[in-house]
Parts: structure tokens; C-alpha cells; sequence
């Protein structure tokens, strides 16, 4: 008996040392230590065996078992090592890897670096101002008179803060025009006395309206152009929105300028682009060939002065158009729900 457990012990070790796979471990696990493995059967014999030899004869069978338990477990995490060694062994390193899924910008986003990118070209600086603002820097430097029903047609947003002395109740900005007077002030501070340099703003920022329909959103983008210097004319004018309008739209498109009346400009002006449907014949989509781009206008003498410069001396041009509203008139882009793009939709973001 004891001649046999040894020969269990030596057989299965040696088995289990020459061993590579796991696989064979288990078999080798259940022939030796299994329900009717030799080690089990063996130990079965136990009871047979004189008593007087019995417990020494258990006592070198509970060793061959450990034995074999540990043999086994060693060389799985043997095996298991040499596993993790030659799979990192395979790695190799100059393949490309996976490349994790990138998001891209939001499609207001493409279209302000895209007209910052335009304006640039001609010399234009983007800059930003405060979107909580001072009534006198939206309305009241802008030429809005007090109590003048244009302040209400605006539907702006006031906040619940103690109305500033000099500038009045605090609200959202309705439009990028308090830009106009934030830039003058600046470069006229700056400027502390000596010369003013040409102005060449390009103002893009949120607005704050109330109204929400399909085409309509509480909050929106403008951009807003202000070219201030000695002698600038509606010429300047016409020319800066006709390159925008081409490169922005297209080289075929036309632009024209009707007469309109906002408080800051002088004269000023609704600006067309021709439709790009009919190619300004006329159609469905617009009125006899022409689309309605927004305002622009001459930058009356009264806000010349508000911001500290000489009518006299100098004049310029503005003009604020709705970032949405030209994304919307862009050929290729169908929204038709403006709200949409403040969803947070992804099925509705990832197609742009
Ligand atoms: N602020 C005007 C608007 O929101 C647009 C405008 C800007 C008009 C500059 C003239 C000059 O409609």
C-alpha cells in the first residue's frame, strides 16, 4: 500500500510538472484526485488495512493528496504567467490603435468660427462683451428713448438687481448692439486724448429675447459688424456685407440694401441676399428673389457721441445679423425646428 500511494504521488507530479496547458492540469486533477481517481480509490482501501498500520498508512495518503493539491496549484500560476508573458509579448506596439469616438463641435459652433474666419480675412477683430448687461449700453447710449415702445418690442429679459445709477436697470443682452458702445468707450479710454484708431469689430454673443416657436429661441446668436474712421460710407457698408454674403453663401449670391429704421443707425437698412433656390428669380421660399439677411445702418451721430466720438470727424457702419438665422439659409442645412439645436439631442447633433 504504501509502495503505492508513493508511486501515485511520483506519477502524478511528474505528470503535472511536464504539463503546458491548463487543460491537461484539470484532467490530471481528476484522474489522481477525482470521484474515481486512483488517489481516491486507494484511499478507499484504507479501511481494509491492518490496524495496527492503518493510521500511519492515512497519515503518508493525506500527504500524497497535499502534495498533488500543491504541485497543481503551482504550476497553474505558472501557467498562468507564462500566459500573460506571451500575450504581452505579442503586443505589438507601432499598430494603430483603436481610436475612442470623438465628438465634434456644435453646429453654432462651425458657423461662429466659420464668419469669424470671413470677417478676419478683411481685417475684423472678434471680440466679447458682457451678456448681462446695463440697460444704457443696450438701449439707452444706443439712441432708444425713455419709455419709447421700441424698449418693449425687444420683450428683454430685466434681472432683479438694484438699477445702476448711470446705467440703469440690469437685463440679458437683446442684441449684440451694447457691443458697439462697450468698443468705442474702449478705444476712445485708450486712446485718452490722442488718436483714435480705425474701429473694425466683429461682436458675436449670445441674445436673450422672449419668444420660443420653430423659428424662434429664448436665447440666440448675433454677430455684429462696427467699422469706425475718418470718411467711412454706405459703399464700405455694401461692400463688407456683399464679400460676407459670398463667402459665406456662395460666390453667385447678391446682396441688396432697403431703406428700414432702427434708433442707432442713420440711415438705415434691411439687408437681402438673393435666393439661392431660384437664383433671384422667384419662388416658394422667398420674396421675388430676395431673402432677408437683417439690419445694418450708417451709426447715428447721437452714438458717436454716447461712446465719446466726434460725429464731426467720425462715421461709420454696423450691422447684426441672427448666426441661426444664416446657419438656417445656408444650402445643405435643413433645420425645422430652430429649438432643436438646444436639445441635446445626439441623433439630431451627430448628423452635422
Ligand atoms: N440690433 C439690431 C437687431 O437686433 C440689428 C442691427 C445691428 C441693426 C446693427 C443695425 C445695425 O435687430
Amino acid at each position: 500500500m504504501e509502495n503505492e500511494l508513493i508511486n501515485i504521488k511520483n506519477n502524478a507530479v511528474s505528470l503535472i510538472l511536464d504539463s503546458n496547458d491548463p487543460k491537461d492540469l484539470e484532467e490530471i486533477k481528476l484522474q489522481f484526485l477525482g470521484r474515481s481517481g486512483k488517489l481516491t480509490l486507494a484511499m478507499k482501501e484504507l479501511p481494509k488495512i491492518d490496524p495496527d498500520k492503518r493510521k500511519e498508512v492515512g497519515i503518508l495518503a493525506n500527504e500524497v493528496k497535499e502534495t498533488i493539491e500543491n504541485t497543481l496549484k503551482d504550476k497553474e500560476q505558472q501557467l498562468k504567467h507564462v500566459n500573460i508573458k506571451t500575450k504581452i509579448e505579442k503586443i505589438d506596439v507601432t499598430n494603430p490603435g483603436i481610436r475612442p469616438p470623438l465628438g465634434h463641435l456644435h453646429l453654432i459652433t462651425q458657423a461662429i468660427l466659420e464668419i469669424t474666419d470671413i470677417f478676419e480675412r478683411i481685417g475684423f477683430t472678434r471680440v466679447r462683451y458682457p451678456e448681462v448687461e446695463w440697460d444704457w449700453y443696450s438701449f439707452g447710449a444706443l439712441n432708444f428713448p425713455e419709455n419709447h415702445p421700441a424698449r418693449d418690442d425687444w420683450e428683454t429679459f430685466f434681472i432683479d438687481e438694484e438699477p445702476n445709477k448711470k446705467f440703469g436697470p440690469m437685463l440679458l443682452t437683446p442684441h449684440t448692439s451694447s457691443g458697439q458702445i462697450r468698443e468705442m468707450r474702449n478705444v476712445v479710454e485708450s486712446a485718452s486724448g490722442g488718436e483714435i484708431p480705425p474701429i473694425k469689430m466683429l461682436n458675436i454673443a449670445k441674445c436673450y429675447r422672449r419668444q420660443s416657436d420653430v423659428s424662434h429661441t429664448l436665447m440666440f446668436h448675433q454677430f455684429e459688424t462696427l467699422a469706425i474712421a475718418e470718411k467711412v460710407s454706405i459703399t464700405d457698408l455694401k461692400g463688407v456685407l456683399d464679400y460676407f454674403a459670398k463667402a459665406y453663401f456662395g460666390p453667385d449670391r447678391k446682396t441688396r440694401i432697403r431703406p428700414y429704421h432702427f434708433e442707432f443707425t442713420e440711415p438705415s437698412f434691411e439687408v437681402d441676399i438673393s435666393c439661392g433656390m431660384c437664383n433671384g428669380q422667384g419662388c416658394k421660399l422667398c420674396k421675388e428673389g430676395w431673402l432677408e439677411m437683417g439690419g445694418a445702418g450708417m451709426v447715428h451721430p447721437n452714438v458717436l457721441k454716447n461712446a465719446g466720438l466726434d460725429p464731426n470727424k467720425y462715421t461709420g457702419f454696423a450691422s447684426g445679423w441672427g448666426v441661426e438665422r444664416v446657419l438656417m439659409m445656408k444650402e445643405g442645412i435643413e433645420i425645422d425646428d430652430l429649438r432643436l439645436l438646444y436639445s441635446n439631442k445626439l441623433e439630431f447633433l451627430e448628423q452635422f
